[in-house]
């Protein structure tokens, strides 16, 4: 196990580094986030999130309205609500927590303050982005609920 966190740990700061020198935080897509998060790609792949695009007739794969909310980053090579749309672009590579060299110092709750500070963790306003009445297809949205209808947690921290 520690072999392997330290692998992942090495992969991660080269893959920061290289995007950081490229000066451009990009998407990555679902799948690069499945290399190392692939029990919860599991569970997304079974949710309508991964298939959003495809609920889409061929006329309102290119309706830039219809997009906004079926791809991620309004991007249709980024097709589907994939991790980055609730995760922000490249995700916990991307994010500045790992190269914050405090951070491993932080009690768990200042942990999460900054997670959700920096966006790579997100809730109900981030939801609410998509699902809102102008949606022609709303449907009351309870976050509890629909939350749990989605959710991937693997830990109970
Ligand atoms: C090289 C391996 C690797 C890749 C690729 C990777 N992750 Fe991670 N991720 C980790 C590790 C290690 C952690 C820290 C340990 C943990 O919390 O699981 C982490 C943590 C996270 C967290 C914080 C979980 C929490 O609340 O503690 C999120 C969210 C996340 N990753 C999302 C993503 C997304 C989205 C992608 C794709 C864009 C991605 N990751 C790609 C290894 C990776
Ligand atoms: C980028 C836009 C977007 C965001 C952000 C988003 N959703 Fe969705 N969501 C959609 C779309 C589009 C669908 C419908 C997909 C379809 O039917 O093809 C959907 C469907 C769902 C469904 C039905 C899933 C199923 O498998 O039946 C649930 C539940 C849901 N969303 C909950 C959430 C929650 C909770 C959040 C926030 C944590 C969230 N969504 C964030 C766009 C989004
Ligand atoms: C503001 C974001 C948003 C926009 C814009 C949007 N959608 Fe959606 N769409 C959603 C969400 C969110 C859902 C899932 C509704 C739910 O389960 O609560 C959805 C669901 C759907 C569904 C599944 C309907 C069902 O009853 O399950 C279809 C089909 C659909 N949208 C087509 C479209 C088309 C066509 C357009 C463009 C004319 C469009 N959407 C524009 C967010 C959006
Ligand atoms: C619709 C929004 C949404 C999508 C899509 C999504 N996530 Fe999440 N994810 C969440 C929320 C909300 C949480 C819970 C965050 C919190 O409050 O701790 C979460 C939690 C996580 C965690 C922490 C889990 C733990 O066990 O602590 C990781 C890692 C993660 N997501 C990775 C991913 C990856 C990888 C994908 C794509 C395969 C993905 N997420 C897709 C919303 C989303």
């Amino acid at each position: 196990m520690r072999t392997l966190s330290a692998v992942i740990l090495v992969l991660m700061v080269y893959t920061i580094t290289r995007d950081v020198q490229a000066g451009e935080i990009v998407q990555k897509g679902a799948q690069k986030c499945k290399a190392c998060h692939s029990e919860i790609h599991a569970i997304w792949l079974k949710t309508k999130h991964a298939t959003a695009f495809d609920t889409l007739g061929p006329k309102d794969r290119k309706n830039a309205k219809c997009v906004s909310c079926h791809t991620t980053g309004s991007d249709p090579k980024f097709p589907g609500v994939q991790c980055e749309a609730c995760h922000g672009a490249g995700g916990c590579i991307a994010s500045p927590i790992f190269r914050n060299s405090k951070f491993k110092q932080m009690t768990l709750e200042q942990q999460r303050k900054m997670k959700i500070e920096t966006g790579l963790i997100t809730g109900e306003h981030n939801c609410r982005r998509c699902h809102n009445k102008t949606s022609p297809h709303y449907k009351e949205f309870d976050f509890k609920t629909r939350y749990n209808e989605i959710k991937h947690r693997t830990s109970t921290k």
